[in-house]
């Protein structure tokens, strides 16, 4: 069996590419592995799919060499093949490149403490009951706490899988009803610095993610430093939280502000929290969406408030979402109108054009090289 991280010595069975090449493990499925583009002399060698190898591991020069074919190759964001595994030469191997296209929404508000996080739980499991295949990532890199209130005692996060430790089905936990969390973002924080070993086996893993799941929904937090706005700027979609506090309105306009400045008309959607009366929720909503239109010529789609309840404050204190443990309760029918409004968007209509994981990961990564610099 390989391991990613482990050294490839290849000799292509072709005369146009001459000599032995040296490759890197960088994740191994089923039937095939990715490596990355093997070089001889430092420099790459672009193998063509269809080329025989013969693979040997780079510290067993005992061991027999296998036979290989490769797949598939890539060059962005950097060069890769996917060959074969022993007694797998097979044209029945090859996967379809691209996925169904995952649609990100981030959760996030100007203030803190509004129910994001409470939100992004509730609404991940209602969304899921509406037959959708979600995956909840906590983002938060401040206070994550998704594991806490779900009560997971999860063993491993992404700093595990980036490491080569762990592979994607091994870190991400099964939640209630069907919704699949993948644990502290500890290793996203660090994205700028990854090599390139490193963010290939990122990429690798959301391209299966892809395969799996319809939405993906990001717990960020709160506030528009860069650590939060990158992601919001690489998501399809913002779901701005905030409460009927004039505070929390200020501070949602803000971000609404900061978000269309670093974006060219962002996919904004509003939701109010712990609304008391209709009146209340009407003059908010009215004088955010106002605000927006007149002042940043955003518009921004008003996607449904959640009353003030006691039914939150009780699930919480039971380390249980509120959808679940009182599912008839008024604010649990309001995340699942929410949800029937989100669900019913056509992915394509929010969709980024290039579409899906693969370019959420690649915008995320320039912009948080970019804030990194000094
Ligand atoms: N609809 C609601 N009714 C009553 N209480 C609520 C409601 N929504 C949230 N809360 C309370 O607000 C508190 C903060 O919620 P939560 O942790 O989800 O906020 P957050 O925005 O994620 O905070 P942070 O910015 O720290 O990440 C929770 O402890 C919960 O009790
Ligand atoms: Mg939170």
């Amino acid at each position: 069996m390989f391991s990613p991280g482990e050294t490839l010595k290849m000799v292509a069975n072709n005369p146009l590419y001459r000599g032995t090449m040296e490759s890197r493990v960088v994740a191994v499925n089923r039937t095939s592995m990715i490596v990355t583009m093997p070089s001889r002399d430092g420099k790459p060698v672009f193998l063509p799919v269809g080329t025989i190898v013969r693979v040997q591991r780079g510290d067993a020069a005992l061991e027999p060499p296998f036979q290989a074919e490769v797949l598939a190759r890539e060059f962005k964001p950097v060069a890769l093949l996917t060959i074969t595994l022993p007694q797998a030469i097979s044209r029945g191997g090859r996967s379809e490149p691209g996925g169904r296209g995952t649609r990100v929404i981030a959760v996030t508000s100007g203030k803190g403490g509004v129910g994001k996080t409470t939100l992004a739980i509730n609404l991940a499991i209602a969304l899921s009951r509406l037959q959708l295949r979600i995956c909840l990532i906590d983002v938060d890199l401040g206070t994550a706490n998704v594991d806490f209130l779900l009560r997971l005692n999860a063993s491993y996060n992404l700093s595990h899988l980036l490491k080569g430790e762990k592979e994607l089905k091994d870190i991400i936990v099964e939640g209630p009803e069907g919704l699949r969390i993948i644990p502290g973002a500890v290793g996203l924080a660090d994205l700028a610095n990854l090599s390139d070993w490193q963010y290939t086996r990122l990429i690798h893993a959301f391209n299966q993610l892809e395969q799996e799941c319809d939405l993906l929904i990001l717990d960020t937090g709160a506030g528009i430093a860069a650590n939060v706005t990158n992601f919001l700027v690489a998501a399809d979609t913002v779901l701005v939280v905030t409460t009927p506090d004039p505070h929390a309105i200020l501070d949602a306009y803000a971000l609404i502000k900061t978000l269309c400045s670093l974006k060219q008309n962002p996919n904004i959607k509003l939701i109010i929290n712990r609304v008391e009366s209709y009146e209340e929720e009407n003059q908010v909503k009215r004088n955010l969406l106002n605000s927006c239109r007149s002042f940043l010529q955003q518009p921004i789609e008003y996607l449904g408030w959640v009353t003030e309840s006691a039914h939150v404050t009780r699930s919480i204190r039971d380390i249980t979402p509120f959808v679940i443990s009182y599912p008839r309760s008024e604010a649990a029918l309001c995340v699942a109108a929410i949800a029937r409004k989100l669900a019913a968007v056509k992915p394509e209509a929010e969709r980024e054009k290039e579409k899906g994981l693969r370019r959420f990961i690649d915008d995320l990564f320039g912009l948080l090289k970019k804030s990194a610099l000094p």
